[in-house]
């Protein structure tokens, strides 16, 4: 047996812990032999693998990014002007004779897998993105590494907050879930949480911070990329047209500053916490999922199981079938426990 390995979309922390699983459980339980695809799908046009064994994956669970490279612009189905390249990506798959393919990345990376497994292609799917949203799986690795950084941020920005009596505004990603900013926010003792899911009210978040100001305290804003204003758009900053997750947004976090400003009597602040939030070393609860996720999709390529995306269901590693998840999201329900939770304790949400 041959089987390709490749990571697609943003990197993550946690996507080398995915890759040594999968190449260990396969050699030593299939006795397979393993290739891994450099930069996502765009090696399987620019023809760029290398093999993989023990001695290529020992030593890399620790490691962030991924030792094979990503791509998040190339998609071989549309690569520019609606051309499609994917005979050509299939023509590599059979000089390399591979028997089956697995993809880690997110929703773009699991849409172009389940095209090729129609077009004959084997695949199996692991769900990577550090914004938890993918759809029939409570968690994906990564997560767990960006809400640790958001927290800490938020940890060292309450302290400028507290001494200078500024309002302090943390933008973290997530473009249509705000899983990241409610976790990393509450984490992090953040006073207002602003998610994608419940657009906010200026006057209300003025409001908050007038409070706080008349308390002598300092407000600390944890806002996702994706939050807007009721009525408003999203803060796009770029759109790839060629990639399969065209919109790059960023800078809610200045706007809601500037419009926050004139209204207050403290200094408003505001910080993008960015790429910080995808770098470095996956947390070790990351570590033990991808391994978890690296192992299942080897048994589901060693029982012949393809078409099928592993997944975290009720902390038991099942797997589901790509074509429920290609497309669709995870956002945070309006009756989430932690949502509860917040408002419980006085954490200004959306109102
Ligand atoms: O999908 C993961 C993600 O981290 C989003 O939260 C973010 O908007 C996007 O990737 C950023 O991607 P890029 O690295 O292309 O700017």
């Amino acid at each position: 047996m041959h089987i390709g390995i490749l990571t697609g979309g943003g990197d993550c922390p946690g996507l080398n812990a995915v890759i040594r699983a999968v190449t260990l459980a396969l050699q030593r339980e299939c006795g397979a032999r393993v290739t891994g695809i450099e930069r996502g799908f765009r090696g399987l046009l620019e023809r760029r693998s290398r093999g993989l064994g023990p001695a290529e994956v020992i030593g890399i669970v620790a490691q962030g990014g991924t030792i094979l490279g990503t791509d998040n612009s190339c998609n071989p189905f549309d690569v520019g002007g609606g051309r499609d390249a994917s005979a050509q990506a299939l023509a590599y798959v059979r000089e390399l004779a591979l028997d089956a393919l697995v993809a880690i990345g997110g929703d773009g990376t699991m849409t172009i897998a389940h095209r090729f497994e129609a077009l004959g292609l084997p695949v199996v799917g692991v769900p990577k993105t550090i914004d938890n949203d993918l759809a029939h799986t409570e968690r994906t690795f990564g997560f767990d590494s960006a809400v640790a950084v958001v927290s800490e941020a938020l940890d060292r920005l309450s302290t400028t907050a507290r001494s200078h009596g500024r309002v302090m505004i943390a933008e973290t990603m997530g473009r249509y879930a705000g899983w990241i900013a409610l976790e990393g926010g509450m984490a992090g003792g953040a006073d207002a949480i602003l998610i994608p899911e419940l657009p906010f009210d200026l006057d209300a978040v003025a409001a908050l911070c007038r409070e706080r100001e008349a308390d002598g305290g300092a407000t600390l804003i944890c806002i996702a990329e994706g939050a807007h204003e009721r009525g408003a758009g999203l803060s796009v900053r770029a759109t790839l047209a060629s990639s399969p997750d065209p919109l790059r947004l960023g800078g809610v976090s200045l706007a809601l500053q500037h419009q926050l400003q004139p209204r207050l009597a403290s200094e408003v602040r505001s910080i993008v916490l960015g790429h910080t939030q995808r770098g470095g070393s996956p947390t070790a609860y990351d570590r033990v999922l991808a391994t978890r996720f690296g192992y299942h999709a080897a048994q589901l390529v060693k029982a012949g199981q393809f078409g099928r995306m592993v997944a975290l269901q009720g902390d038991r590693c099942t797997s589901v079938a790509l074509d429920e998840v290609a497309g669709r999201n995870r956002v945070v329900p309006p009756e989430h426990a932690l949502l509860q939770a917040a408002r419980g304790i006085g954490v200004h949400l959306d109102d």
